[in-house]
């Protein structure tokens, strides 16, 4: 099964970004290690990263085609982005949505989440590691999905 990662704005910049909170492993690492997971799992992923809302949009179209399951991290746009939720909601296949941090645990403004109005799980907190147990826990939904 086809699964889409999309991470939305300044995420190109992890591990030189804020590292006090985000950590100091790179995007390229984290997609390292998601994509040695998914083959272990049996998932093909398209990982992708943009600055711009509208890319991340068609990227949630281009799902719909082909992909069985989304996991996102919509970065800033978590906050702001009824677009994005929207898109989601064109998608029938899971969601999960990830943060690197505990946004409950910082401002305010970070703790409402439109994705989160769709998603079917959602990880905070876990650092980079969060990406992989979305997959992980992607996979065994899907496989039961299918058995
Ligand atoms: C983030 C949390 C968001 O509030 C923030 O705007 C980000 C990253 C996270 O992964 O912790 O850019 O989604």
């Amino acid at each position: 099964p086809v699964v889409y990662l999309l991470n939305g704005p300044n995420l190109n910049l992890l591990g030189k970004r804020q590292p006090e909170i985000y950590g100091h492993e790179t995007l390229a690492d984290v997609e390292r290690d998601c994509r040695a997971l998914a083959t272990e799992l049996g998932l093909e992923l398209r990982f992708l990263q943009s600055n711009r809302e509208y890319e991340i949009i068609d990227w949630v179209h281009e799902a719909r085609e082909s992909a069985k399951a989304i996991v996102i991290n919509p970065a800033a746009f978590t906050h702001t982005s009824v677009a994005i939720l929207d898109a989601l909601n064109t998608f029938e296949g899971l969601v999960i949505e990830v943060h690197i941090s505990n946004v409950h645990k910082r401002e305010e403004f970070r703790h409402r989440s439109f994705v989160s109005l769709r998603a079917d799980g959602v990880i905070a907190g876990l650092g980079t590691e969060g990406y992989q147990f979305g997959l992980r826990r992607l996979a065994t939904l899907l496989a039961s999905a299918s058995g």
